[in-house]
């Protein structure tokens, strides 16, 4: 398959799409970005990479982010899994409703809930965001991979929300570290700054059952099974179902507008449009993933 020649007809395809939507506000610094931009990489498992459109400018990864955190804890052990659940919310990715019916223990690791008790386990085995960015360089080949200190800072100033999700779940002493200092990680791993051809590069060990770039393993063909089936039925929150249904592949979002896909065995492709969903995924970034498991037949299904 002609993948770059694909990536174009994409490109084409979805163009009514890119600017529709809109750009996350609640965090002012990405209420500034300019809507009608799209991007799209998908690297191989072979290490080949493919892009069209802005797939090399910096966007921020968001809540993506949380897949990459989920795999480097459980590349430690998978204590985490007493601390969070697996089962999709139906809820958005900021609610707190379940938190008090359940004791504390978040639905699964992409809410926000449940992403900072990764972060909280992540930062028991030394810096977690120092962890995230190390493995996220060596894996994209860029050193200059970093946190957007503004971004931070705007989402840091409007944390309230995910505040009161940390401080819930440490009153049922589902908090290791203190509350300032997971959070402050957790802002921190949102706001780091990658392209699509990054993102791509540095989740293609999913579709290599764990395998990193240079053929060392992060996780267990059964570990990466795993972060991939959460991926598809909690990735993109209360859409979860319609993604699956229109795309077929598990993906994970970010209100930054981008989404990383996982086609297994064969490559990881990440997506960026910052218009956005009423649920928080980017519109073009949706349509495009469509269309790209029409035109290959690669769904998992
Ligand atoms: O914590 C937040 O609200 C943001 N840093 C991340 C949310 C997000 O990306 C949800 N994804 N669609």
């Amino acid at each position: 398959m002609d993948l770059a020649a694909l990536l174009d007809r994409i490109a084409d395809d979805v163009a009514p799409e890119i600017g529709r939507g809109a750009v996350a506000d609640y965090i002012p610094a990405l209420a500034r970005v300019e809507p009608r931009q799209f991007g799209m990489a998908i690297a191989e498992v072979d290490g080949s990479v493919h892009g069209v459109g802005d797939w090399r400018r910096p966007f921020s990864i968001q809540s993506m982010s949380k897949v990459f955190t989920l795999a480097l804890v459980l590349a430690h052990d998978d204590g985490v899994w007493t601390r969070v659940g697996r089962e999709p919310s139906g809820d958005p990715f900021n609610s707190l409703v379940q938190l008090e019916h359940e004791d504390g223990i978040p639905r699964n690791p992409f809410i926000n809930a449940g992403a900072l008790v990764v972060t909280d386990e992540l930062a028991h085995h030394g810096d977690a965001t120092e962890a995230l960015l190390r493995f996220l360089r060596k894996e994209s080949g860029h050193p200059e991979i970093d946190v957007d200190s503004e971004v931070a800072a705007s989402e840091a100033e409007h944390a309230d929300r995910n505040r009161a999700l940390a401080y819930f779940m440490a009153s049922y002493r589902n908090m290791r570290n203190p509350v300032p200092a997971v959070l402050d990680q957790y802002v921190r791993q949102c706001s780091i700054a990658m392209s699509c051809h990054d993102v791509a590069r540095s989740a293609v060990f999913l579709a290599r059952h764990g395998l990193r770039n240079d053929g060392s393993r992060l996780l267990g063909q059964s570990a990466a099974k795993r972060v991939n089936a959460v991926m598809l039925t909690c990735g993109t929150y209360d859409a979860a179902g319609e993604f699956a249904y229109r795309v077929g592949l598990p993906g994970k979002s970010g209100v930054g507008g981008g989404i990383v896909a996982i086609v297994p065995g064969r490559c990881a492709v990440c997506v960026w449009s910052p218009g956005l969903d009423a649920r928080g995924n980017s519109v073009a970034g949706v349509a495009a993933l469509d269309r790209f498991t029409t035109l290959t037949g690669w769904s998992i299904f």
